[in-house]
């Protein structure tokens, strides 16, 4: 036992990471709905249209029996009709496939003359496995249709015929009767071959012999799904009946279409309304809030229950943001788990796999929720569909009087040698695992320079004779993009002194980006991605996309790109002074005057405003923040980083669906919660990159107290009550004129609207930084020109004086008018011509 706790530690990390490796969805191929006893094929509401049960070439009757026909036509079609056994009957159903397949038995005691239905007591067992033993529908107390849902193996052990014999027998003198049944393939990756139990263990192998019955299928949070909402008809019960204390929870929804299926989660798990409503914690908004949510469910005692927990983050802003813990019968299934470190990505879906035993004396699973034991991190935790199957017991039966009454010989404790010979196979397979990737990960030959796969072919637009020459004949054919160039890998390993760490300048998520010289002299900043990021991919994609689309003096411009195999570089011109951020805080910059401060504002708000109405359509850069705002030798700011840019809604729309992206702090609440993204969007992250510039402090600083850990928070506390000078960066007090900031707030507070609606466009927030600017040099020229300061901005504290010192050397004392028409029309001609420059 000690052993198999230490492999435990070992098996643990992997059963999730091997488990949801699956092929693509195969669509079933059997498919058999079937009306027994029914005289005319007849279609559902669901519009699925079940055959007479005579009509099929490929099912047999082992002898004649009986139909009966209800007297009413009240209830569904299907129930309207049923056949009837008086002794044992076997329904033979030839498939095309071996594997598990989905039997659903419909019954319902049809009204007729003849027989007493609801009094009949029968079994059934279906290829040898007990579903129903001394059935009657009296005992149910119900007056609907009853359907039971099972997972039966077809062509067990190597018998290797495909059919499922599904057997009825009536007891002594009684009847025994069916309304119905399909047949469903059940595609490939849906049981996994092993799964992790709780109280938490190696993991075990379930065998093929095994069956399983569907206790509960329930959408948490969300609306009941019939099969109509399901590829494989199943359906999905709201939670309310089953939860602990209603008040606990709170459901959540988003528009199901926002749900991603990652890689290796087919779309036939769940259908994305399970994935797109959830029940999470009640004001989940209150830290260090302490319960759990619960749901409690009657199972049959003395059996193996398999749990499916269906996770999505739709609540989050943020990745990592949503941490919580899940017990099942009061012992810990899942601790501390994030689901975004499983799905990298937000509103993805992702199921997670767990075996309970019931044993006998109690008769309940008890599924709850809740906060981690994480201080000071925000209480939440969602659960968005929940499946638990009763799982057939080693004397072959998923009823459990069958067990009972046929076979406690079979109780032996084989069991136990079963369980303990699959760990240990388990255990050599994680092994084996483990091996496999350690190959995988070091034995990678280095690939050859090969010409890249044409995944990207861009518009072959001639007319650049300026090409460098590329060894690579991708390149010279595809090589005259009208902007972005291609380059070869050897000519940017050149640039780069073959990537040498001492000219690194930045490292970011999709790779590092290193300081280089072209042959021709010109300096650049290339950024190469991490090989083999999927991601990168896209977002390099993308980048390319957008920036061979653009050209303007406030947008970091393209030099060229390489994707040559594995490699993915970007080469960008050179930005001397790097990213804002790093002149706001952290580093050993001298601080930025305000004015320098205002005119990188007015810089990035020309950049932005003309992605919102400069090129042939509008462009959301869906990632403003100072690290992608970027300044070169002279301090010109110039907007970066495209990769998660989008065209904007067309001119019939108002807004781009879309899964949220973006940087925590920076994320437009509108399109947080209705995933609807607008230019207004960027204008809210431009919001927060004022404030940042204004107090010279991170977006969001955990560090500091609850109430000024978010800038955009903290800011608007202060710009409302009118005295924002109270939190700007020291470095400019006494040198920032009173009314420039009150321009500026005002400004940055209209940003930071809580509706897009109120935000003003970037070419209004360029305008008022303007206005700004020009408050800030009238007020450096008054200070000149009149000795009595005081008396023309009389508001000013003591503290701030209305006079900046240094960098006042652009400024026309005479023509003041002239110098803020010049500005304006310079920025609208800017703006008109498209090409900026
Ligand atoms: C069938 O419907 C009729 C009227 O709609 C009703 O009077 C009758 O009770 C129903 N029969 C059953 C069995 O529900
Ligand atoms: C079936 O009938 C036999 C004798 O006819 C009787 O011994 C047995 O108990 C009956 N079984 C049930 C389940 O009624
Ligand atoms: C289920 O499908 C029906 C028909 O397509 C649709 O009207 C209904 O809104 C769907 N329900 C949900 C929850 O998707
Ligand atoms: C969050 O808290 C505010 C007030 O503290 C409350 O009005 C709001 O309903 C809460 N939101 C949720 C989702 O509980
Ligand atoms: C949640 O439930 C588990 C198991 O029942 C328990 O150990 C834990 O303390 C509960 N958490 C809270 C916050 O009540
Ligand atoms: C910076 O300003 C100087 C002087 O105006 C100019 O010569 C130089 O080209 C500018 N640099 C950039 C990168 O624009
Ligand atoms: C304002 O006056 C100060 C000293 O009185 C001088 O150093 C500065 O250059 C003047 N600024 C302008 C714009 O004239």
């Amino acid at each position: 036992m000690e052993v198999s706790g230490v492999l435990f530690l070992i098996i643990f990390p992997f059963a999730f990471f091997l488990h949801p490796i699956f092929c693509s969805a195969v669509s079933p191929v059997d498919v058999f709905l079937i009306d027994c006893g029914g005289s005319n094929p007849v279609k559902l509401d669901d519009s699925r249209v079940f055959r007479t049960d005579s009509s099929f070439s490929n099912v047999g009757f082992s002898h004649s029996s009986h139909i009966v026909v209800s007297r009413d036509d009240n209830s569904s079609a299907l129930y309207n009709s049923a056949r009837v056994f008086v002794k044992a009957f076997t329904y033979t159903i030839r498939t095309k496939q071996i594997g598990r397949h989905w039997l659903r038995l419909h019954f319902f005691p049809v009204q007729n003359s003849k027989y007493d239905l609801k009094s009949a007591v029968f079994s059934v067992v279906a290829n040898g496995i007990t579903l129903l033993h001394q059935f009657s529908f009296s005992k149910l107390n119900q007056n609907s249709p009853l359907m039971k849902e099972y997972v039966i193996e077809v062509g067990v052990l190597g018998s290797g015929s495909k059919k499922l014999e599904l057997a009825f027998s009536p007891s002594n003198g009684s009847l025994a009767f069916i309304n119905g049944i399909e047949v469903l393939a059940v595609p490939n990756m849906y049981f996994p071959s092993g799964i992790v139990p709780v109280p938490l263990g190696p993991e075990l192998e379930i065998s093929k012999n095994v069956a399983f019955e569907t206790s509960y299928r329930i959408n948490t949070g969300g609306p009941l799904l019939t099969p109509r909402n399901d590829s494989m008809w199943r359906i999905w019960e709201p939670d309310q009946p089953y939860l602990v204390n209603a008040a606990s929870a709170h459901n959540v929804m988003v528009n199901p279409n926002l749900i991603k299926y990652p890689e290796g989660i087919s779309a036939q798990i769940a259908p994305n309304w399970v994935y797109a409503t959830a029940q999470e914690m009640a004001e989940a908004n209150v830290t260090n809030q302490r319960f759990n949510i619960s749901w409690v469910f009657e199972v049959e005692e003395g059996f193996s229950y398999f749990i499916r927990m269906h996770f999505c983050d739709i609540v989050s802003i943020a990745l990592n943001s949503l941490v919580f813990n899940v017990f099942i019968n009061k012992q810990s299934a899942l601790s501390s788990f994030d689901i975004s470190s499983k799905t990298l990505a937000l509103s993805s879906a992702y199921y997670v796999d767990f075996l309970t035993n019931v044993s006998m004396g109690s008769n309940q699973i008890l599924v709850q929720i809740g906060p981690p034991d994480v201080r000071n991190f925000p209480s939440n935790a969602v659960l968005n569909g929940l499946e638990i199957m009763k799982m057939s017991s080693p004397c072959k039966t998923l009823d459990g009087n069958a067990c009972v009454a046929y076979s406690k010989k079979s109780k032996i404790p084989r069991k136990k040698l079963i369980v303990l010979a699959l760990s240990s196979a388990a255990v050599f397979v994680v092994l084996m695992a483990i091996v496999a990737i350690f190959f995988l990960y070091f034995r990678q030959p280095k690939k050859p320079k090969r010409c890249p796969s044409t995944w990207f072919q861009f518009p072959t637009n001639v007319g650049n004779s300026d090409s460098k020459v590329s060894i690579c004949s991708f390149a010279s054919t595809a090589q005259s993009h009208a902007l972005g160039r291609v380059l070869s890998f050897s000519e940017i390993r050149e640039a780069t002194k073959n990537f040498d760490e001492s000219l690194v300048i930045g490292v970011g998520g999709f790779g590092k980006v290193y300081k280089g010289m072209l042959e021709n002299g010109v300096m650049v900043a290339v950024k190469r991605g991490n090989p083999g990021s999927r991601q990168g991919l896209t977002e390099f994609r993308t980048e390319i996309l957008m920036l061979s689309k653009l050209r303007h003096r406030h947008l970091v411009s393209l030099i060229g790109y390489c994707e040559e195999q594995n490699e993915m570089i970007l080469v960008y011109e050179f930005m001397a002074g790097g990213p804002l951020r790093k002149h706001l805080y952290g580093s050993n910059f001298p601080p930025l005057s305000w004015k320098q401060r205002l005119e990188i504002c007015i810089g990035a708000a020309k950049g932005l405003h003309y992605l919102h109405t400069g090129a042939s359509d509008t462009i959301i850069h869906r990632d403003v923040k100072t690290t992608n705002i970027l300044l070169d030798e002279n301090f010109t700011a110039k907007v970066a980083d495209f990769g998660l840019s989008k065209l904007g809604p067309t001119l019939d729309q108002t807004h781009v669906s879309t899964a949220v992206k973006g940087s925590f702090g920076y994320l437009d609440p509108e399109y947080f919660r209705r995933q609807q993204l607008t230019e207004k969007s960027d204008v809210y992250s431009f919001g927060v990159v004022l404030m940042e510039i204004l107090c010279a402090r991170p977006a969001i600083n955990p560090a500091l107290p609850r109430e000024q850990v978010n800038i955009a928070e903290w800011g608007m506390h202060w710009q409302k009550r009118g005295l924002l000078e109270k939190i700007i960066d020291p470095h400019l007090v006494g040198f920032i004129n009173l009314d420039s900031l009150r321009k500026f707030g005002e400004t940055a507070e209209k940003c930071l609207g809580e509706y897009g609606a109120e935000r003003p466009t970037m070419g209004d927030v360029l305008w008022n930084l303007e206005y700004a600017l020009q408050l800030q040099e009238a007020s450096i020229q008054n200070a000149n020109s009149s000795d009595n300061s005081a008396n023309y901005i009389p508001e000013i504290p003591g503290w701030i004086s209305r006079v900046e010192s240094i960098n006042a050397d652009r400024f026309d004392i005479n023509d003041e008018a002239s110098d803020a028409a010049t500005t304006t029309s310079d920025v609208f001609s800017q703006l008109m011509d498209p090409k900026g420059r």
